[in-house]
C-alpha cells in the first residue's frame, strides 16, 4: 500500500498530538485473516522459537508496565488483553505481579499452557466485551492486539461497536485511578482516531505516547488510558530530546476526524514546519521559514 510518512493530528477530549505512522511494505497480519485463524499453530510456534520476537514482546511489556505507574512495593492484579502465548504474562510475573490473560486464539493459548505460565488464561473475544467484576484490576496491558478490533471479519462485526463493547466493559473492570496501556500498530490515522474515540466514549481519558518517534525500527506507539482520572498527566516518551514530542498539549475541544476531513493538512504551514523540524532532528539541512512558507500558490494556468 502506498501509505508513507502520514502526519496527522488526532484531537480528543484532552490532547492534541502528532503521530507519524509509517507503513511497512509487507501485508499486515490483520489483512490476511481473522486473529483466531492467523494465529494458528504455525504462527503460535514462532512465539516459542523466535528469540527476536520473544525479546520484542518482553521489551514492549516492560515498557507498558512502566507506563502503568504501579506502586513499587506491592504486587498488583493485572489483565493482559490478547495475552497470546503468555510471553507478555511471563514479564508481568517477573515484575512480581499476578495476572489474568485472555485471547481469541486457542493455538496461542495452547502455547501459554505448554509454557506453564503463572497467570490464568481464558479463551475470549475482546469485541464481545469483558465479564469481570467491577474494579477487579489494578492495571491493564495489551501488546500488539487492539488494532485487530478495527477490522470486520464477518458481516455481523461492527468495529466501532466492538471497540465500544470492549472499552466500556474494561472501564468497569478497572479500579478507579488505574491505567490501561496498549501497545498497538494502527494501520492509519483514522484507526487510531476510532480507537481513541471509543475509549473516550467509554469514559477513559488519556493519550498517545510515541517512543523513539524518529526511528523506523524502534518507534512504538502506546495508548495510555486513565480510569476515573479527570486530568491526566502524560508520561514522557522515550528516545526523544525534543520536548514537543514528550509533552502533549491540553485541548478541551474534541474535534472528530470527520470534521477534519476535507481540509488537507498536508502542505499547510503547520505541516511544512513539522516536517522541517523532523528533518532537522534527523540532522538534515532545511531552509528557514519565510513569509512565503505554506502560502497558497496561484495556479500557473
Ligand atoms: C501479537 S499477539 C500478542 C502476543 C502476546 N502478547 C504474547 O505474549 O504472546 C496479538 C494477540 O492478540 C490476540 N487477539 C487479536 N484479536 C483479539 C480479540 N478480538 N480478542 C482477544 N484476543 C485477540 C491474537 O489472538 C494474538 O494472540
Amino acid at each position: 500500500m502506498g501509505f508513507s510518512n502520514f502526519i496527522f493530528s488526532v484531537l480528543f477530549r484532552f490532547h492534541i498530538f502528532n503521530v507519524n505512522i509509517k507503513m511497512s511494505s509487507h501485508k499486515r497480519p490483520e489483512l490476511q485473516a481473522p486473529p483466531e485463524i492467523f494465529y494458528n499453530e504455525n504462527e503460535a510456534q514462532k512465539y516459542t522459537t523466535n528469540s527476536r520476537m520473544m525479546e520484542i514482546q518482553a521489551k514492549m511489556t516492560e515498557r507498558a508496565l512502566e507506563l502503568l505507574n504501579l506502586p513499587e512495593d506491592s504486587s498488583c492484579f493485572i489483565l493482559d488483553v490478547g495475552c497470546g502465548s503468555g510471553l507478555s504474562g511471563e514479564t508481568i510475573t517477573e515484575m512480581g505481579h499476578c495476572w489474568i490473560g485472555f485471547d481469541i486464539s486457542t493455538a496461542m493459548l495452547n502455547v501459554a499452557v505448554e509454557r506453564e505460565v503463572e497467570g490464568d488464561i481464558i479463551n475470549a473475544d475482546a469485541g464481545e466485551g469483558l465479564f469481570f467484576k467491577p474494579g477487579t484490576f489494578d492495571g491493564v496491558i495489551s501488546i500488539s492486539a487492539i488494532q485487530w478490533l478495527c477490522y470486520s471479519n464477518v458481516k455481523s462485526h461492527n468495529p466501532p461497536k466492538r471497540l465500544y463493547n470492549f472499552f466500556s466493559t474494561l472501564y468497569s473492570a478497572m479500579r478507579q485511578g488505574s491505567r490501561a496501556v496498549f501497545q498497538l500498530y494502527p494501520e492509519n490515522p483514522s484507526q487510531l482516531e476510532l480507537i481513541t474515540t471509543q475509549a473516550t466514549r467509554a469514559g477513559f481519558s488519556g493519550g498517545v505516547i510515541i517512543d523513539y518517534p524518529n526511528s523506523t525500527k524502534a518507534k512504538k506507539i502506546f495508548l495510555c488510558l486513565f480510569c476515573g482520572v479527570p486530568t491526566p498527566e502524560m508520561p514522557s516518551a522515550l528516545g526523544t530530546g525534543d520536548a514537543s514530542n514528550t509533552q502533549i498539549h491540553y485541548n478541551q475541544q474534541r474535534i472528530s476526524y470527520k470534521q477534519m476531513k476535507g481540509k488537507s493538512v498536508k502542505k499547510s504551514k503547520d505541516w511544512i514546519t513539522a516536517k522541517k523540524e523532523r528533518l532537522k532532528r534527523q540532522g538534515k539541512q532545511v531552509k528557514p521559514n519565510t513569509k512565503y512558507t505554506g502560502r497558497k500558490r496561484r495556479s500557473k494556468f
